[in-house]
């Protein structure tokens, strides 16, 4: 312990599986597998794409960090199959969700929300997606690339872009089963939310990057949540290439 001063290390060291040394016993509990708001706007997707031609292989190979958008609306099945591939339900079992990213205890923690400037048949404005119903709810109108690229440390990439996914995790959907390991564990998860997301942005020909510089409590006042429950982990914005 004494090699590892930082909390980043005190933590990874806390955090560790022994053999014969029992896990933190949770001291949070199950607090659901979905957010639910009250949603008075919630707008249907359409289904999305199920294929796109370009071969699982060929995406991880081309997949790069584009940041640069073209000034042209993406479509509603652009923003419903990227989605869909990113946190969507992909089945049930009995009453317990599947879905298209691996999480640890099948827990889920990832939350999905969109911020839409220029997506053709939608408002500007904050969305949350709801994996039950493939929707999204309008949480607030308006437009919000000015402000998500000054949360982003001013990158200035951010402001063009018709689009940015914001990825979050409640904590405890996880913590309720793995306590203090499952700070690791969130980030795992929405790590392959976050690959899911290139791979079909590289599918679809569109550009994005994921950006991990942000102010995490201006983020969380953005969203309206609290960030110790709900963990901001990334934005990504999305447009069509140049
Ligand atoms: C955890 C993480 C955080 C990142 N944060 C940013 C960021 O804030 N801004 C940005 O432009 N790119 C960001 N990137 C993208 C990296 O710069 C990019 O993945 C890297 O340069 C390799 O390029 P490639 O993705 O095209 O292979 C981030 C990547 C990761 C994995």
């Amino acid at each position: 312990m004494e090699k590892h001063e930082d909390v980043a290390a005190l933590y990874h060291y806390a955090t560790m599986i022994e053999k014969d040394a029992y896990m933190d016993s949770p001291t949070v509990s199950w607090p659901g597998f979905f957010k639910q708001y009250y949603c008075s706007n919630r707008v249907e997707l359409p289904e999305p794409l199920r294929h796109s031609g370009v071969d699982t292989l060929s995406a991880i190979r081309l997949r790069r960090s584009r940041r640069s958008y073209s000034p042209e609306p993406l479509s509603l099945l652009e923003i419903s199959t990227i989605l869909y591939h990113a946190v969507g339900i992909r089945g049930w079992d009995g009453d317990w969700p599947l879905r298209v990213y691996p999480s640890a205890g099948g827990l889920q923690p990832v939350e999905a929300y969109l911020v839409a400037e220029r997506i053709e048949g939608l408002e500007p404005g904050l969305y949350h997606y709801i994996p039950l119903t493939h929707s999204l709810c309008l949480l607030r109108s308006g437009s919000y690339m000015d402000i998500l690229s000054t949360i982003a440390l001013g990158q200035e990439h951010i402001v063009e872009a018709p689009a940015a996914l914001l990825i979050t995790a409640v904590y405890a959907r996880t913590a309720s089963k793995y306590a203090a390991r499952s700070y690791r564990y969130i980030h795992l998860d929405a790590g392959t939310v976050v690959q899911n997301v290139y791979l079909v942005a590289e599918a679809l020909k569109l550009a994005t990057v994921v950006v991990g510089a942000f102010y995490d409590e201006e983020l969380c006042r953005l969203l309206s949540v609290d960030c110790y429950i709900e963990i901001p982990i990334a934005i990504m914005p999305i447009g069509k290439r140049l």
